[in-house]
């Protein structure tokens, strides 16, 4: 694949078709895509010059960092989290979210326990209470975050909140929000250098789009 296609990597799921559409409008789309049915991975448009990838959302920032995507679409929530050596280079304006601290309505703290924190990001939940120098035990979950508290498995958890229903719907509530996420344009160091025109026509073009 050493050649000037670029190379776009794209969450898979709703963010993903979201972020695919703007691609398209900006005149990037590969009609391939579309398909119904397909388990394809790999899309190309060989007259605009485009080759997308679809992704586990929290892959996309080590296939851009490493180079076998020059650009795609990641959540702030992973930039934050893995820190890749990529370049942030538009917020897209969607995806909007926020990472917030969440506990069972009953729940009060007492500042002399260790804190229980269940979450999929230990990286912000440690970060966010070393700030405010508070003891905590980072539980790693995978997702369900929600059931860990319910279950008494945490005190609390560090987790995406976006319309507030899975908390609602399990009696959980926010105590604190730490950061609003929402979906980044990322580009590989290296690739902005070889295929900078290709690159930079493409971000001009969705830079127009975002709203
Ligand atoms: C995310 C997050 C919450 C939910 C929040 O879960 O972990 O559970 O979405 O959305 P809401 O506020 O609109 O209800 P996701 O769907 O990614 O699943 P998982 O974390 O359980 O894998």
């Amino acid at each position: 694949m050493s050649d000037k296609m670029v190379n776009i990597a794209l969450p898979k799921g709703r963010l993903g078709e979201k972020a695919y559409k703007i691609f398209e409008d900006a005149g990037f789309g590969c009609p391939s895509i579309n398909e119904a049915g397909t388990r394809k991975l790999i899309f190309e448009n060989q007259e605009n010059g485009v080759r997308f990838f679809w992704v586990k959302p929290s892959d996309v920032a080590i296939y851009v960092e490493r180079g076998a995507a020059d650009i795609g679409i990641a959540g702030k929530d992973i930039l934050l989290e893995y820190r890749p050596d990529v370049y942030e280079l538009l917020d897209l304006k969607m995806g909007k979210c926020r990472m917030c601290v969440a506990s069972k309505k009953d729940f009060r703290d007492s500042t002399d326990k260790t804190l229980r924190v269940a979450t999929k990001f230990p990286r912000i939940a440690s970060e966010f209470y070393q700030s405010k120098s508070r003891s905590i035990d980072i539980i790693k979950l995978n997702g369900s975050i929600e059931l860990a508290p319910i279950l008494g498995l945490s005190d609390v958890i560090v987790d995406i909140v976006e319309t507030g229903t899975t908390l609602r719907e399990n009696d959980l509530e926010v105590i604190e929000t730490i950061v609003n996420i929402s979906a980044r344009l990322i580009a590989n160091k290296a690739g902005t250098k070889f295929k900078r025109e290709e690159i930079n026509s493409i971000i001009r073009e969705i830079e127009k789009r975002i709203q």
